[in-house]
């Protein structure tokens, strides 16, 4: 009989963000543009959502392909050759193909061919559920390193008739390298995800999939596209994203006040002035870059995250809030020391 001591819990790696990357693609479609293409006008969009533009991907511009290219940056600022890459997360609700995952592809646009690749369909949670999964990966010593990845190309699954939608989304993509903390400085201190599928029926994709195939019969009724109820989307992602917030900044054994900089989803400007507000942080504490990219769902924080860190306004040691909400219902939060 061993006298060693019971094996306690075991022991949980920190995790840092080591690297962060972004693309958008070069064509920019303006408010004024989509006057000419449906009943609206630029101060009804800028007013009632805070955009001003946003990007379209180009013809044979994928998913997949903005990924690899936010990728390659990320990569590069955190030192990791593609071919160390180990795992490779995805979050995106606009795959190139339904199958295989869109991961997979980006796996071969880098040639990062010894990593596990897989998609996650969190929607515009996306990033953040990629960043819980690699975190614990990661923690757990299962993984060494993990590129974490929101990709999206809205443009091809709206409905550039409806003007309830198309005026809100735009393409892009943003990624994290992750890798273990290993002086202590710099890791992700508490995360909060959550699912009410009850609500699923707010915000879809309706056709596409098993439950409603496209037919020669159904073809005309654009059931590939993005389908939402605004205003009850709107009620449920100020709730939601406050509650998350608040969550991950509790688990973080921190307040409001020693939180640096808020990174919130990018959907509407009036859902991001309501949280900051509810949760008593100024607007000098919140990032926002939605006047010129609009909704970009999985690639959204993740474009932020990057543009902050690349633009000097993280610095070492600060507090970020990363929240995000999406169809699903999904929500996110995450609070990582810089
Ligand atoms: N131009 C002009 N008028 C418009 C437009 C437009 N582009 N779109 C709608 N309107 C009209 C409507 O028809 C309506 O007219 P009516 O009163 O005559 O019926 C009026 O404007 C008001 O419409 P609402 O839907 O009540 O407008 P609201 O102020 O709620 O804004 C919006 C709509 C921007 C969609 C808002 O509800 C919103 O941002 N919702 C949340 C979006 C979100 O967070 N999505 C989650 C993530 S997305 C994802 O997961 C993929």
């Amino acid at each position: 009989m061993s006298d060693s001591p019971a094996a306690g819990p075991p022991t949980l790696r920190a995790v840092r963000v080591a690297g962060t990357g972004s693309y958008l693609p070069e064509k920019v479609l303006t408010n004024h543009d989509l006057e000419r293409m449906v009943e609206t006008s630029d101060e009804w969009i800028a007013t009632r959502t805070g955009i001003r533009e946003r990007r379209v991907a180009a013809e044979g511009e994928l998913t997949s392909h903005m990924a690899a290219k936010a990728a390659e940056k990320a990569l590069e600022q955190a030192g990791l050759a593609p071919e160390d890459v180990q795992l490779i997360i995805v979050g995106t609700i606009t795959p190139d193909t339904i199958t295989p995952a869109t991961a997979c592809y980006v796996q071969q646009h880098l040639g990062a061919t010894r990593s596990v690749a897989f998609d996650v369909s969190a929607a515009c949670s996306g990033f953040l559920y990629a960043l819980e999964l690699a975190r614990h990966s990661i923690a757990t010593g299962a993984f060494q390193n993990a590129l974490i990845i929101g990709a999206e190309k809205l443009s091809a699954f709206v409905n550039w008739t409806d003007r309830n939608t198309c005026v809100l989304f735009g393409d892009g993509a943003g990624a994290a390298v992750l890798l273990p903390s290993e002086n202590g400085h710099g890791k992700v201190l508490s995360s909060h995800l959550g699912t009410d599928g009850a609500q699923a029926e707010l915000l879809n994709i309706p056709g596409g999939g098993a439950a409603c195939p496209i037919t020669i019969d159904n073809v005309d009724q654009k059931l590939a596209t993005l389908a939402m109820q605004g205003r009850e989307v709107f009620k449920h992602a100020v709730n939601a994203m406050r509650r998350a917030a608040e969550v991950a900044i509790e688990k973080a054994g921190l307040t409001t006040d020693d939180i640096n900089l808020v990174i919130p989803h990018q959907a509407n400007l009036r859902i991001i002035d309501a949280i900051a507000e509810r949760l008593g942080v100024g607007k000098d504490r919140v990032f926002v870059n939605l006047d010129k990219y609009g909704n970009t769902s999985a690639a959204a924080v993740a474009i932020a995250l990057d543009e902050a860190n690349r633009s000097g306004r993280l610095h070492s040691g600060d507090h970020l809030l990363l929240v995000a909400f999406g169809a699903g219902l999904t929500w996110a939060s995450a609070v990582i020391e810089w």
